[in-house]
């Protein structure tokens, strides 16, 4: 059998949060140009991926926002589908791991590597926070990252340095729920036995020559240090349960269970075709080859976890052919990070700007072999210069040409002179280079090539002055616009991987009746035209991005916080938490309220009786062991754990908290999950910084009520 199959894994979104643009670039953008492509040149493409479900993080947010886990993940998988689906990432199938066939093929893995020893049991020493009374997984510990010093890593990986991390070789560690510091107790759990898997990995990575520096680099340093067997239970109740006596009161660790969504979403998708049998057109015919897309962190998941449970399972099932993985998109030079809140994020992109034009900006700034950064700036000129001033100007400019003086696409010349050569032999040439680059997975290169080619366009269409020629010489000026509706048609194809909905566009204005994406990457360069035919009015491709449209996103979730002073009238102790106390706090004319608040270890009751603080005074009210906290009080926290009420300085309760230049339009009802994309931090003078402008109460800046290191942030 020919090498005419491909199959397309992406990592798996966990569904505990909104994406953000980092995920987008650093794999479901790459992995959906690369999908397009390959299905435009015949190639028989299935790309599945779903949202994450299980495990600690979903477990962790479900009670920092008073949920349960079902409702968290039904709420992120709902929205990362439907971001996926506006965004244009055309999945074969995109699934979730809560589903009853993945569980059901989860366990099979399980069991099956089970049995051939590949999985057994061990007593092992795991960390228990008497406080809390119980153990803790990995994410509900915290401390310092063994390799790189980062203070704030989390138990199972390090988000600096990417390192996996076994938490006995974590510093310093603390309990996430209580802050404490948790104590060793003994508890069986069952390993994989990855060293097994050494000689096979070492011997299948040798003939990896081809994949990316980075990833080659990382997985070979694994190797090298030797692999240890991992535990691939954890102490938690939200997880595929383990089909082994005796565990019953555990569940199987939330990446062995992802990975293999890989193979349970390909099942899954036959079954839904009515073919049960179609997945193993992918994983069982050698000729089939795997790509994984994926950002950084998730390497050694992909490289030598996932290969190795594929070996261990079933060795004739395909292993990765590559894992382009990419580096990090950063904002403005900082880390994107879900668990911090410092992110763009997709529902709100979505919002004000055109799919399009998010993708090009990530595609020409692709994090492929170094971290790149998304600036506001630079997405504006990329935008208005490039998109909307070379591609989108080029295509504009031929089909208005054409529509106002012509009507119609028109005939093909009979002679063509020097220029209109060169101009096919550049849209061969490009092709033949794109083809190549995206075959490689190299897309930036792709697209730079592509630009390369419009900017040819607009200087043949130029030094060819149809605008005279329609004057003077008609039939020349026929000629002149049937190539340069060749170059346009081309440049259709050419940008369909990347952006698909404006070439979608173009190619129906030229006449064709099918959607782009299901004609031939060839037609890229067949000069054959829908000659004739009547174009349709033509509007612009794309818009001019203002700097007033980019400060928006950042600020309308501001402008739907109610931001109020309130004065702290009591102080109790909370019955049911060591940690808490309820306050009753007067927000003026919003009338009095209780508030739960984690104060307990940084205040005094009589430090804060009668206190001015701000409140969030629209958030949605919530439980807090047993007792609803109807708002929350805003408090920075610093790197070293210090942390401070905020002041708004001797105002009357009730009074609104601003920053100037955004309109106060509070929604009746805020989200803890929106109002925690809001990132405010400390400066180095303690006032409070949202976006560069200053937190107000009836005119005074707010500062911190004591000094907290600055970049401290407000939570
Ligand atoms: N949910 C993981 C993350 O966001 C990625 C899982 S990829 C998979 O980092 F292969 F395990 F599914
Ligand atoms: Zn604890």
């Amino acid at each position: 059998m020919a090498n005419d199959k491909i199959f397309i894994g992406v990592a798996w979104p966990y569904a505990n949060g909104s994406l953000h643009l980092g995920h987008i670039a650093g794999c479901y953008l790459p992995a959906d140009i690369f999908a397009r492509f390959n299905r435009m040149i015949g190639k028989r493409v299935l790309m599945v991926s779903g949202s994450d479900e299980h495990g600690t993080p979903i477990t962790v947010t479900a009670e920092k926002e008073n949920a349960t886990p079902q409702e968290i993940v039904d709420r992120y998988h709902k929205e990362h589908r439907e971001n996926m689906q506006q965004l244009g990432i055309s999945f074969d199938l995109f699934t979730r791991t809560t589903t009853e066939n993945h569980g059901k093929i989860v366990k099979d893995v399980f069991l099956t590597l089970y049995k051939k020893g590949y999985i057994y049991s061990r007593k092992i020493e795991a960390f228990y926070c008497e406080n809390c009374k119980r153990f803790l997984p990995d994410r509900y510990l915290e401390g310092t990252c063994p390799y790189c010093g980062n203070p704030n890593a989390r138990g199972d990986q390090c988000d600096e340095c990417g390192r996996l991390i076994d938490v006995k070789d974590l510093k310093n560690v603390r309990c996430r729920i209580c802050g404490g510091t948790p104590v060793l107790k003994k508890t069986t759990h069952l390993f994989f036995a990855l060293s097994k898997f050494e000689d096979r990995l070492k011997k299948w990575i040798s003939g990896k020559t081809f994949w990316r520096a980075s990833v080659l680099s990382f997985t070979r340093n694994w190797l090298e240090s030797g692999l240890i067997d991992r535990a691939i239970t954890r102490d938690i109740n939200w997880g595929v349960e383990v089909p082994i006596k005796g565990f019953e009161d555990k569940r199987i660790y939330v990446w062995f269970d992802a990975v293999i969504g890989y193979l349970s979403a390909s099942i899954e998708w036959s079954n839904k075709i009515g073919k049960p049998g179609e997945w193993e057109e992918w994983w069982r015919d050698k000729y089939a080859r795997h790509y994984y897309f994926l950002a950084k962190d998730n390497i050694p998941f992909h490289t030598i976890i996932w290969p190795s449970i594929l070996m261990g399972y079933d060795e004739k099932l395909n292993l990765p052919y590559d894992i382009p993985a990419n580096e990090y998109l950063r904002l403005e030079g900082k880390q994107f990070s879900k668990s911090r809140g410092l992110a763009i994020w997709v529902p709100d992109m979505l919002k004000k700007f055109d799919a399009d034009a998010i993708r090009y900006y990530l595609s020409i700034n692709m994090p492929e072999n170094k971290d790149t950064s998304w600036a506001w700036e630079d997405f504006i000129a990329k935008n208005n210069d490039e998109l909307v001033g070379i591609y989108g100007n080029f295509i504009h400019r031929v089909l208005t040409f054409t529509y106002k003086n012509f009507g119609k696409i028109p005939e093909r010349p009979e002679k063509l002179d020097d220029l209109d050569k060169e101009l096919l032999k550049k849209i061969k040439k490009t092709y033949n280079r794109v083809y190549d680059d995206l075959s490689k997975c190299s897309f930036k290169k792709a697209l730079k090539e592509i630009m390369g080619l419009a900017k040819f366009g607009n200087i043949y269409f130029d030094k060819k002055k149809p605008w005279e020629l329609i004057k003077s010489d008609k039939k020349t000026c026929s000629a002149t616009m049937y190539m340069c509706l060749v170059m346009v048609k081309s440049l259709a194809v050419l940008m369909t991987p990347f952006l698909p909905f404006s070439s979608n566009r173009v190619w129906s204005m030229l006449g064709y009746e099918k959607q782009v994406f299901e004609y031939s990457f060839n037609e890229a360069i067949d000069e054959k035209l829908n000659v004739g035919f009547e174009i349709p009015k033509p509007v612009p491709l794309f818009k001019k991005i203002e700097k007033e449209d980019v400060l928006k996103v950042d600020e309308n979730v501001f402008s739907k916080l109610d931001l109020r002073a309130a004065k702290i009238m009591d102080v109790k102790d909370h019955p049911h938490a060591d940690k808490l106390y309820l306050l009753r706090v007067d927000v003026g004319s919003l009338g009095r309220r209780i508030l739960v608040a984690g104060m307990k270890p940084y205040y005094k009751p009589d430090e804060i009786k009668g206190k001015n603080i701000i409140v969030v005074a629209n958030l949605k009210p919530a439980r807090i062991r047993g007792i609803e906290s109807n708002g929350m009080l805003l408090a920075a926290e610093d790197e070293n754990g210090v942390v401070s009420l905020l002041d708004p300085g001797d105002v009357k309760p009730g009074s609104d908290v601003y920053i100037d230049g955004v309109d106060k339009k509070p929604v009746k009802v805020i989200e803890f999950d929106e109002f925690k994309k809001i990132e405010m931090r400390v400066d180095e003078k303690q006032r409070v910084v949202y976006n560069g402008k200053f937190l107000l109460c009836e005119g005074n800046l707010v500062t911190t009520d004591k000094s907290v290191k600055p970049g401290a942030k407000v939570l």
